[in-house]
């Protein structure tokens, strides 16, 4: 008999229970979540512990922004808003505009003129979104998006939407890791940019351990880019700069939060320059077959300093998320990858075998 399989519903569906939606509120999804764990055998290997990387570019949009615009665009829907607003380093907007339209919403996206990458531009261009570039930077946007929610009917769809709607989405993440696991990992580790996926997955372990469905909450570990390490410095960066383009932020909305998941999960929060994020990139492709954007790698470096530093206890159990997808900015890993010297060859076994010089 066939194997019956079953269709992944998208994360209200799912975790409904665990959701503040009411039974009637329509819901707009294209079936985000559920997205893989993969063991790392390179970051196992270097660390001595049991390193897992939970693959949010694998969302329909290609970031893990997915899981909580589901829940804001159908929560404005459900409220009869016909405009919604982001502030965005590229990924909020892409997802905003996919779900706005689906739900027959204007997207409204403001984002940092020139400082975006090109995959995220075009998925603002593509889902026909009202794409305004601003002279300034993320946290201008922000500043500007939430001016404008004030004053005109418009709602805004950023993680600092003081509803709460996108981190409800976000913590699912949380949920799925220990649904697979069958526990919450020794640590959780995460970039960090505007601070509301640190905050999210903090509230989601808390939740479940509370509800008994995991025996232990992990340490949260987050990392800033170098270039923009508030939250590390302990003041706001005026001018941000980090080849990470998606955690260019240098006064993060959720700033408290993440501070405060930190301290109470006994983590840390700390910063790594670009180059390491880079290395880190490169090294997740090459060696897991996992390719994520500059930002997303920035987790990875962390953990890979912290275990050189000797500060990582061997045999724990972590995982890692990765945010977005690396087709996303495809730019920034062709340049550092150089002239990879591509073989050329005439169309002829021979000639192809001998250049590859295969036996
Ligand atoms: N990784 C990626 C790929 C991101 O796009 C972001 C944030 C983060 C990490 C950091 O997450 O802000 O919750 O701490 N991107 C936002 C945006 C700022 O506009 O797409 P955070």
């Amino acid at each position: 008999m066939a194997e019956v399989s079953r269709l992944w519903r998208g994360v209200i569906e799912e975790y409904r229970a665990w959701l503040p939606v009411s039974p009637t509120m329509p819901v707009v999804t294209l079936g985000e979540g559920g997205t893989p764990l993969v063991a790392s055998a390179w970051l196992s290997e270097a660390t001595g512990c049991e390193v897992w990387v939970k693959v949010e570019g694998d969302n329909p949009t290609g970031s893990f922004k997915d899981r909580g615009m589901t829940m804001a665009v159908s929560r404005a829907a459900d409220a009869g808003v016909k405009v919604v607003i982001c502030a965005s380093t590229g990924n909020t907007s892409a997802s905003a505009a996919a779900y706005a339209v689906r739900a027959g919403l204007v997207p409204v996206v403001l984002v940092p003129e020139g400082r975006i990458a090109q995959g995220k531009l075009a998925q603002a261009i593509v889902h026909r979104a009202r794409l305004v570039q601003v002279k300034g930077n993320f946290d201008d946007c922000l500043k500007l998006a939430r001016g404008l929610c004030e004053q005109y009917s418009a709602v805004l769809v950023n993680s600092a939407n003081p509803d709460g709607y996108r981190l409800a989405g976000q913590k699912t993440a949380a949920f799925e890791i220990v649904d697979v696991l069958g526990d919450a990992p020794d640590i959780h580790v995460l970039p960090v940019g505007n601070a509301g996926n640190i905050t999210a997955y903090w509230a989601g372990y808390q939740e479940y351990a509370k509800a008994g469905r995991a025996q232990r909450r992990p340490r949260m570990w987050g990392f800033q880019a170098a270039g923009a390490a508030p939250i590390v410095s302990g003041a706001p960066v005026e001018h941000p700069e980090t080849v990470a383009t998606a955690i260019r932020v240098g006064n993060p909305a959720r700033w408290g939060d993440a501070v405060a998941a930190r301290d109470e999960s006994g983590g840390r929060i700390d910063a790594v320059p670009d180059e390491a994020i880079l290395a880190a990139q490169a090294g997740l492709a090459a060696r897991d077959g996992v390719f994520v954007e500059p930002a997303s790698a920035v987790g990875v470096a962390g953990l890979l300093r912290v275990a050189e530093a000797g500060e990582l206890d061997r045999g724990q159990t972590v995982v890692i998320t990765v945010t977005g997808h690396g087709l996303k900015d495809v730019a920034t890993p062709l340049e550092v990858a150089g002239d990879v010297g591509a073989i050329v060859v005439p169309p002829e076994p021979d000639a192809a075998a001998r250049a590859l010089d295969l036996d």
